[in-house]
């Protein structure tokens, strides 16, 4: 596994968990699902990474014979994940006869983006949201509290407002719902009236701002290990890349593009992106009412479309993980499978 832009978490349980689903062509075609790609150039099974990143993940199912897909369409939103991937994954796909394509693009675009190439439907998808270690380390793209940098945030740098400029403008009030909703930060109003007066521009202008800000009680009960602007930067980032938009929008597309047996992978960070994968897998995977009162036996009545293969409470890192990484610690990954 590459190691340098992004370690990736959970990855025994991704590789274990769409395995069933990109198991070799020969086991789909003897379950009868139909070719789902209208042109040759991209054999099945097609395997679609929808945060390719480091490719750590995408790396580890090539490495496995269970899960090897022969097409990966690799996508990310920030083009330095896909200069990284043409660099390390591009040799390593060529080598296993495997065919690549490499897509610099939000993953709200994932039906076009599949559109275009002619590909209806794919056997897996995975998300691994949020930032990388290589957006969270490198100190000029402005995401962390940790060196001093102008305020950008943004995953694709190539449009949008940075945060800086969206701190510019931004009303009282509105950054005070922002603090609270994305943030879950209790002195919201008094932190955004702060900022508001402040209008920083670099991170540790910011920083500053939210803890001379921050209420001493607040502050006690963050105590010394979680820095007091750590809510204030998560809120920032989820809204100068829209990230809840983001993954309502591929929860609403990807589940349609699996085609039968396929499996859909969420990996999430935080409560705000687990909610919505739990609430959507849930509906999904409930069969459709049936009106009170109408006399059809169980066995007559229609199943769910799609099943959980990883339960409801989806699968958390071990202990081991935990202890190597501790990124890993609050990541929960999530899986849904189209019944055929
Ligand atoms: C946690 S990292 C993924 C790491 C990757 N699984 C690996 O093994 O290295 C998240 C990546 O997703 C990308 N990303 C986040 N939101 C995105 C979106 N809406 N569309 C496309 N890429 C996105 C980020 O730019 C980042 O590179």
């Amino acid at each position: 596994m590459i190691r340098g832009y992004h370690t990736p978490v959970l990855v025994t349980e991704v590789v274990d968990a769409l395995a069933p689903a990109l198991a070799p062509c020969e086991a789909s075609s003897a379950r009868g699902d139909a070719p789902t790609t209208a042109d040759p150039a991209y054999p099945e099974p097609v395997f679609v990474d929808a945060t390719c990143g480091g490719a750590g993940h995408t790396l580890a199912l090539l490495e496995d014979a269970r899960t090897r897909p022969r097409t990966v369409v690799a996508m990310d939103r920030d083009a330095d994940a896909i200069a990284w991937a043409e660099d390390t994954l591009r040799p390593r796909a060529d080598a296993l006869g495997v065919r690549l394509v490499l897509v610099h693009a939000p993953f709200s675009s994932l039906a076009e983006v599949l559109d275009d190439l002619q590909i209806t439907a794919v056997s897996a998808i995975l998300a691994d949201l949020g930032v990388s270690s290589h957006q969270l380390d490198t100190a000029a793209r402005g995401f962390s509290f940790r060196a001093d940098a102008p305020l950008d945030m943004r995953m694709d740098r190539s449009r949008g407002m940075s945060a800086a400029d969206v701190l510019a403008a931004i009303e009282e009030r509105e950054l005070s719902r922002i603090l609270r909703e994305y943030g879950e930060e209790e002195d919201a109003t008094r932190i955004a009236r702060a900022i508001v007066a402040a209008r920083p521009r670099t991170t540790a202008a910011l920083a500053d701002t939210v803890r001379e800000a921050m209420s001493a009680r607040q502050r006690r009960r963050l105590g010394a290990r979680i820095h007091p602007a750590t809510r204030t930067f998560q809120a920032l980032r989820l809204h100068v890349n829209g990230e809840l938009d983001e993954l309502k929008r591929l929860l609403d597309a990807a589940p349609e593009r699996l085609r039968g047996s396929g499996r859909l992978a969420i990996i999430s960070f935080h409560s705000l992106e687990d909610r919505l994968v739990k609430q959507r897998f849930s509906a999904l995977s409930r069969p459709p009412a049936v009106p009170r009162g109408l006399p059809i036996p169980e066995s007559e009545r229609p199943s769910a479309a799609f099943s959980l293969p990883l339960g409801r409470r989806g699968q958390t890192p071990g202990d081991l993980e935990l202890e190597n990484n501790p990124r890993s610690r609050s990541s929960r990954l999530r899986a849904l499978e189209r019944c055929t």
